[in-house]
């Protein structure tokens, strides 16, 4: 197994590490633009091999050489958001960039699984499909298991139970117009409507919808990446062990939950061939007009980059 990382900066050296201390692959290669970057950053964690007790083979570069054959390529490539910044702002200048490397590293790997990371996410899975020309279900974006990982978190910390006994779901686009579904909620199986009031889940939601840009307002320098590249890893391992987990993930519709040709986070299983299905829920009419808006949101986006 060959997994590869586009771009060695928070995002993409942090998902790095983590795939070689699980032992997710016999081989990480990690690409950035940066000279000198990659191949620091690469040798430095492939150091921490005997420390940590892992044997992966971490290496960096500039070209694209070393990544031919990879399975799995992990895209973080791009500009980061910074305070005042929505992730739509950027837009052009990532599509960009994520159809450069998405050219480069398809060209070398025709049959890898690509898991899109960089935002505008739900835009940039689209803009990756076109330039890999690769089916749907080889282009994945990481948005709904690091929105979920927040809201879980959230529900944690008010509810004092362990973050393992939540589980939850959210929908739709990564930005200010995910869909979380409370409903579809629950503490150790409990239903979180009958642990919380309308009003507590309601906060804890928008907190969730607001959760990159309370991290960028904290650091000022970029934006949020232990958590994205833990969600990022996840979808990883789910494909590396073709464990079939049902995760949140972006993914281009094709009239499912009645949205087409627009790609926003659904429920996905997830296995050795990628998005193996999607799995379509009942949806309260509320709930399918939230998800309708968020897929608009996304498509006027992929109109401005088509
Ligand atoms: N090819 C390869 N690497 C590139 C290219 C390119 N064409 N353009 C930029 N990069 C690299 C940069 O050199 C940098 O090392 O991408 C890396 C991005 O790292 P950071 O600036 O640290 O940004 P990060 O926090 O990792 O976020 C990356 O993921 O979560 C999203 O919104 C975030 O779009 C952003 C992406």
């Amino acid at each position: 197994m060959k997994i590869t990382v586009i771009g060695a900066g928070n995002v993409g050296a942090t998902a790095a590490q983590r795939i070689a201390e699980k032992e997710l692959a016999n081989e990480v290669v990690l690409v950035d633009i940066v000279e000198g970057i990659p191949q620091g950053k690469g040798l430095d964690m492939y150091e921490s091999g005997p420390v940590e007790g892992f044997d992966t083979v971490v290496t960096g570069t500039n070209t694209y050489d070393a990544t031919a054959g990879s399975e799995i390529v992990v895209i973080t490539a791009g500009i980061p958001r910074k305070p005042g910044m929505s992730r739509d702002d950027l837009l052009n200048t990532n599509a960009g960039i994520i159809k450069s490397v998405t050219s480069q590293v398809c060209a070398k790997s025709p049959n890898a699984i690509l898991i899109v990371v960089s935002n505008p996410l739900d835009v940039m899975v689209y803009v990756a499909q076109k330039a890999s020309g690769f089916p749907r279900e080889r282009v994945i974006g990481m948005a709904g298991v690091l929105d979920t990982a927040r809201y879980r978190t959230f529900i944690a910390m008010e509810l004092g139970v362990s973050v393992e006994d939540i589980t939850a779901l959210i929908l739709g686009g990564h930005g200010d117009s995910m869909v979380p579904l409370p409903r579809y909620t629950s503490v150790a199986g409990i239903p979180l409507t009958e642990l919380m009031s309308q009003e507590k889940i309601d906060a804890i939601v928008k907190r969730a919808q607001n959760g990159g840009i309370e991290i960028v307002n904290h650091l000022k320098t970029g934006s949020a990446f232990y958590a994205p590249s833990s969600a990022a890893v996840q979808m990883v391992e789910a494909i590396v062990k073709d464990k079939k987990r049902i995760l949140p993930c972006a993914v281009m519709l094709n009239g499912e939950y009645g949205i087409k040709d627009t790609v926003v986070g659904v429920p996905v299983k997830l296995g050795r061939k990628g998005m193996e299905q999607i799995v379509e829920i009942k949806l309260t009419a509320e709930e399918t007009a939230m998800l309708k808006k968020s897929a608009d949101d996304v498509k006027v986006n992929m109109d401005k980059v088509a």
